[in-house]
């Protein structure tokens, strides 16, 4: 068993962060997206990982990530020269795959199962395919399946106009070697890419026996702002234990579950949790309220935030108001003069958006 991790693509929901960086390297609580499901997959005790990169963000991906020692695992760096679809990142790492069967996992969802339940009925039941389901209330704007009353899928249908139920499809999936043959059959669809719901649809068409397992924990797709803060707040609020490595004053105070690494100096702030700040952080009169993040190496002065992630190099001097609901970039600034500004003067980057209500 192998499995293979997406981490190309485009991520133009998650702009502007992924002009200058991977998606799947934004953090949730001070981790990329992507570490997790590496975790995962080891946990299940996949050794073989393939990680499927685009030109413009894989260097970045590969340095950070390394070659799978620090999770355990054996990492295969794949090159796709176009993110042209999900089947399409599976062709392009046949050559890693060879005819073993897999996982294939979107390198920017996070689920709460663990995967050893499913893994296990596709390999005793020796399946061509394992699908994810999971309801939701929106299905329009998913991959969407119908299923029998024995677990079978009968049908998928990508983003529909009347869903026929409200099960999506999860962006983790079990397969053998037949896939290739499906994929091997199917042309782009309307938006140019090769569809991974065409290939098990055509695997489902051809009597090949694929079959469906529901969730039972969360998922959570980052692709935008908010879905990321969503996912924060979750892995915040169940897995974060409390380490206090850093540097503390005499009127600071922690509340609750709260991290703060080493070499971070907090003076006179109040930090609620949970919370976690990284490692050579300055906080200085500063609230930091529940289900925020801050990386490493960020100055706050003078400012609350709370329900916010705040990438690393971040400074953010004398807002004198509380941020909320926000995802800062790297090595970003928000400073207001000292006294009321008569002006506000901004460098903003392409497709930002700066809220002052
Ligand atoms: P998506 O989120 O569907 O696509 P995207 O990354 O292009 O994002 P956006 O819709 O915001 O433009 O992709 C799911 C995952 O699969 C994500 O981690 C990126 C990865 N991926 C590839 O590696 N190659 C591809 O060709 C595609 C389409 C996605």
């Amino acid at each position: 068993m192998k499995a293979l991790i997406l981490s190309g693509g485009k991520g133009t929901r998650l702009r502007p962060l992924t002009y200058t960086g991977a998606k799947q390297l934004v953090p949730v609580a001070n981790k990329p997206i992507l570490w997790y499901g590496i975790e995962a997959i080891a946990a299940a005790g996949i050794r073989e990982i393939g990680i499927v990169i685009g030109p413009e963000t894989g260097e970045e991906v590969k340095v950070k990530t390394g070659n799978g020692d620090g999770f355990g695992v054996n990492i295969t760096y794949i090159l796709q020269e176009k993110p042209a679809g999900i089947a399409h990142a599976v062709k392009v790492a046949r050559d890693f795959l060879q005819d073993s069967p897999f996982i294939l996992y979107l390198g920017d969802n996070l689920i709460r199962d663990r995967l050893q339940e499913f893994l296990a009925k596709f390999q005793q039941q020796q399946l061509d395919g394992l699908i994810l389901l999971r309801e939701v209330k929106n299905p329009s704007a998913f991959g969407v399946a119908t299923v029998d009353d024995r677990g079978r899928i009968l049908q998928l249908i990508e983003k529909p106009k009347n869903p026929p139920s409200n099960l999506a499809l999860v962006g983790v999936y079990f397969f053998d070697s037949s896939i290739h043959q499906a994929i091997a059959t199917i042309q782009p669809s309307a938006r140019g890419e090769l569809e991974i719901t065409d290939a098990i649809q055509t695997l489902i068409s051809q009597q090949h026996n694929v079959q469906a397992m529901q969730l039972s924990g969360w998922w959570l797709d980052t692709g935008k702002k908010d879905d990321l803060l969503e996912a924060n707040h979750i892995v915040l609020d169940e897995f974060l234990e409390t380490k206090i490595s850093g540097n503390l004053d005499e009127h600071s105070q922690i509340y609750g579950r709260v991290e703060v690494s080493e070499g971070t100096q907090l003076i006179n702030c109040t930090i609620r949790g949970p919370a976690i700040v990284g490692k050579n952080c300055h906080l200085e009169n500063c609230f930091i309220g529940p289900y925020s993040s801050i990386a490493n190496n960020v100055t706050i002065i003078d400012t609350d935030i709370d329900h916010s992630v705040i990438l690393s190099g971040a400074k953010i001097v004398n807002i004198h108001q509380r941020i909320v609901d926000s995802l800062i970039g790297r090595k970003a600034q928000l400073i207001l003069a000292p006294k009321r500004p008569k002006a506000l003067r901004f460098m903003v980057g392409d497709d930002c958006k700066i809220e002052l209500q």
